[in-house]
């Protein structure tokens, strides 16, 4: 079974959702990945069906190309509550399903890390909320997932454990399984002492994170600030580079993660994707410039002040609906917290109004879109997009910025992006921007639409030399011979795919 689709479909058992033909053994694997959510996940398709869906987030997006057709497994979360379903191999790596019960889902995947540690993570541009019962379903939640894992792996094995949701596993796992080499990764942004401080429970996340071998951040300053936590508040020996606990050491550093970039290439360079992408400019109206932003709906995003700056750009006259059109493609995400289910009525407010006043009748001035859509999809998308903009109030790092670069195969294009995206210090290139100063954004915009092809090109160029050399396989590389000293495991998981 591959991934191309956006959708592969099942029909369930009588009374389940498990009947899956070659379905495989339980067996032990010798790297086991372990992220809150699988590659996929599930929902109910109209007839009945299982319908499995590559679900949209940079964790998958980075991992899902990196571990196919290699002797990998993947603990995580298929979606949903109930019982684990179990699945097949996807492009050959097992997956293996935690089960989450509703209260699990409410406490542990939507209020501790969602509505906790993703608020506080992301500078707190939203309030962070606490409470005693979201933190024992996050400490229940985490010691499912280090059983699970500790059942799957083989002995001596890599585990590499993945992102906020789980940074207690490292030092559960440990406790079961000595005989693992353990590392972890953050994906999101590790705060500055003053805000991780606000949290109850900081000793015990930081203890957790500490039984990796390696705990890998996106930034250095990351990584800066968690040894000066871990100092603080642990009163361990700590340099950005290394922590002693006992006699152990643990390393410390900084592996931006990036994309397939080859891939996305190939794919936004096929004959059938440049079609695509005319026909999608012809519906747009063959517009002078199209801006393209493609995010979850997330309030970290900057949706909304993006909206505003190109809301007073038109109405400034500085840009004129049919020339000019905006696509906005907003995937609804987390939609049960309600910091999203408000975030998501501004912007549709915001969208309907901008709509309004500046749209004619068949012109639009947005097109806003909140459907997943398939990787040859997208990579049209991002091959019609004159600029992309990607303005984030605060990321980890960012891969729809990454991958609109590797799409741009004949080096034109510009990317807007903020300074407060992980990507920034990788793409030096962008027309970058602060996304809280209004003025600051509508001139990043213009500057952006406005560009000079020449310099433009030359922008685009040295982006795309960046992202080839620096490659989702560069960063498993970099991180797993770090971790494990690079043996035939390593060479085998970045050479394969
Ligand atoms: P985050 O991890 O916060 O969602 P990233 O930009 O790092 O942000 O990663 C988002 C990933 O999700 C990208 O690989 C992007 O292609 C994918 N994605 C975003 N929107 C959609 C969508 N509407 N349909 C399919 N994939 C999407
Ligand atoms: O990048 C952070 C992250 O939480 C990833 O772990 C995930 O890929 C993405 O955002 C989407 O989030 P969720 O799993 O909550 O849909």
């Amino acid at each position: 079974m591959s991934l191309t689709p956006l959708t592969a479909r099942f029909f369930p058992a009588r009374g389940g959702r498990s009947l899956l033909i070659g379905m495989p053994e339980m067996r032990q694997s010798s790297l086991v990945v372990v992220a809150n959510r699988l590659p996929i996940d599930d929902s109910a398709a109209p007839d009945g069906a299982c319908e499995w869906r590559r679900s949209p987030g940079g964790l998958g997006s980075a991992l899902h190309p990196l571990l196919r057709h290699t002797p990998a497994a993947w603990v995580g979360w298929a979606g949903g509550t109930g019982p684990a379903p179990r699945l097949p191999d996807i492009d050959g790596v097992r997956m293996h399903t935690v089960p989450l019960s509703p209260e699990d889902l409410r406490d542990h995947y939507e209020g501790f890390a969602n509505a906790t540690l993703w608020p506080l993570y992301h500078d707190a541009v939203e309030q962070p909320e606490h409470h005693r019962r979201w933190w024992e379903a996050y400490q229940r939640v985490n010691r499912r997932f280090a059983e699970a894992t500790a059942e799957v792996t083989e002995p001596g094995a890599v585990v590499w454990v993945q992102d906020y949701h789980l940074q207690l596993v490292p030092g559960l796992l440990r406790d079961l399984r000595p005989d693992l080499r353990i590392g972890f990764f953050l994906h999101v942004p590790f705060p500055p002492p003053e805000l991780f401080m606000q949290l109850p429970r900081r000793a015990e996340l930081l203890r957790g994170m500490l039984g990796a071998d390696l705990i890998g951040f996106q930034r250095a300053q990351a990584a800066h600030n968690f040894a000066q936590l871990v100092a603080k508040v642990l009163e361990l020996p700590a340099t950005d580079r290394r922590i002693d606990v006992g006699d152990r050491a643990v390393r410390v550093g900084a592996f931006p993660v990036s994309i397939d970039t080859a891939e996305m290439a190939a794919l936004a360079a096929r004959p059938d994707v440049a079609a695509r992408a005319r026909r999608l400019r012809q519906d747009l109206g063959d517009p002078d410039r199209v801006i393209l932003s493609v995010d979850r709906m997330d309030y970290t995003k900057g949706i909304e002040q993006r909206l505003k700056a190109y809301r007073e750009l038109l109405a400034g006259g500085h840009v004129k609906v049919p020339h000019t059109v905006l696509v906005q493609v907003a995937v609804p995400s987390r939609e049960r917290v309600g910091q999203y289910q408000i975030l998501r009525d501004r912007v549709e407010h915001q969208v309907g109004r901008i709509n309004g006043e500046f749209g004619r009748v068949g012109e639009p001035a947005i097109h806003y879109l909140t459907q997943p859509f398939d990787r040859a999809e997208l990579a049209a998308l991002y091959r019609i997009a004159d600029v992309m903009a990607v303005t984030p109030l605060r990321d980890g790092m960012n891969l729809v910025a990454k991958e609109y670069v590797a799409a741009r195969v004949d080096d034109t294009g510009a990317l807007l992006l903020s300074e407060f995206a992980g990507a920034a210090a990788e793409l030096p290139q962008a027309y970058q921007v602060n996304p809280h100063d209004l003025e600051g954004l509508k001139q990043g915009l213009l500057a952006a639409l406005r560009a000079d092809p020449t310099d433009a090109m030359r922008r685009m160029r040295a982006m795309r030399a960046h992202l080839r050399d620096n490659d989702i396989r560069a960063w498993a590389r970099s991180y797993l011979s770090a971790l494990d000293d690079g043996d035939s495991l390593l060479t085998r998981l970045t050479t394969a795919g």
